[in-house]
């Protein structure tokens, strides 16, 4: 009588403690779910498979589930596009359990978080050195620098219409040469490096193609 009265207030405490997180999502579980149903597509850091949106003729940031844009979508959404399929997605509403989806959604926004700060690129690494303090990070131009040389401030802004105009030979151009207070790199630079930086400030200048359309912001 004792001994059951011991093993009942166990199993409550049990439930006590389980049932105390109906909400918790089990991430462990959304883990081994989603490497065995989503990562062939998704790839199993969340970053896509790049040779599976070739193959679905997207492009190659769409099977994304931890870019910005991905995670802008709301818990809800992602639920439901897991469970309904959207174009070449299929649907996974017959095929998992409801807890299911939101341990998976709990699982990718887990992985996101750790993948916020992506590699950077030895272009970008590149640019962030040698261009930045005139250009500024994001290509636009360092203000409190255009004043201290006395040059106008859009001069600096590498994603002005003004570049954009100008061809690739134009640009190496003023790379190589310089051009008033822009420094000469002939010499500092390889050909393939300014012509990898040239793109890597073209994409600054670019909306991100992977981006919803500037009205939507
Ligand atoms: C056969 C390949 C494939 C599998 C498997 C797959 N997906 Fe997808 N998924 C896609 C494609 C393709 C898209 C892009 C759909 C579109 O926008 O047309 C997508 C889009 C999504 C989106 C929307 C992303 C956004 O930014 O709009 C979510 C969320 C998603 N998938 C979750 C999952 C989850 C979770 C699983 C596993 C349970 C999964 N997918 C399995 C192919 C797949
Ligand atoms: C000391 C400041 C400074 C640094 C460092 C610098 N730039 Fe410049 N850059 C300028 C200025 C000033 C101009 C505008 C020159 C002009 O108007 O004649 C310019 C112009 C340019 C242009 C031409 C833009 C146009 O529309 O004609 C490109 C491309 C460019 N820079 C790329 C770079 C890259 C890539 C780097 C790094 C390798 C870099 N710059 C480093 C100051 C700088």
């Amino acid at each position: 009588m004792y001994n059951r009265f011991i093993s009942l207030a166990c199993l409550a405490a049990l439930a006590a403690v389980v049932g105390a997180a109906p909400a918790a999502a089990d991430s462990k579980n959304g883990k081994k779910i989603y490497d065995a149903k989503c990562s062939m597509c998704h790839a199993k850091d969340g970053k896509g498979n790049a040779a599976m949106a070739k193959m679905f003729q997207l492009p190659s940031g769409a099977l994304s589930l931890v870019s910005t844009e991905a995670q802008a979508l709301p818990a809800g959404d992602f639920t439901k596009i897991t469970q309904d399929g959207k174009g070449k997605m299929p649907a996974f509403k017959d095929k998992l359990q409801d807890t299911d989806f939101t341990d998976i959604s709990a699982y990718v926004r887990a992985m996101a978080k750790t993948s916020a700060k992506p590699a950077e690129s030895p272009t970008a690494k590149a640019y962030a050195a040698k261009c930045a303090s005139c250009h500024g990070k994001n290509g636009k131009g360092n203000a409190a620098l255009a004043k201290g040389l006395q040059i106008e401030p859009a001069s600096l802004d590498l994603t002005a219409p003004s570049t954009a105009a100008k061809n690739d030979a134009e640009l190496t151009a003023v790379m190589l040469k310089g051009s008033g207070k822009m420094p000469a790199y002939e010499g500092k630079l390889s050909a393939p490096e300014i012509a990898d930086l040239i793109r890597y400030t073209q994409s600054l200048a670019a909306p991100k193609p992977e981006a919803k359309p500037a009205a939507a912001q």
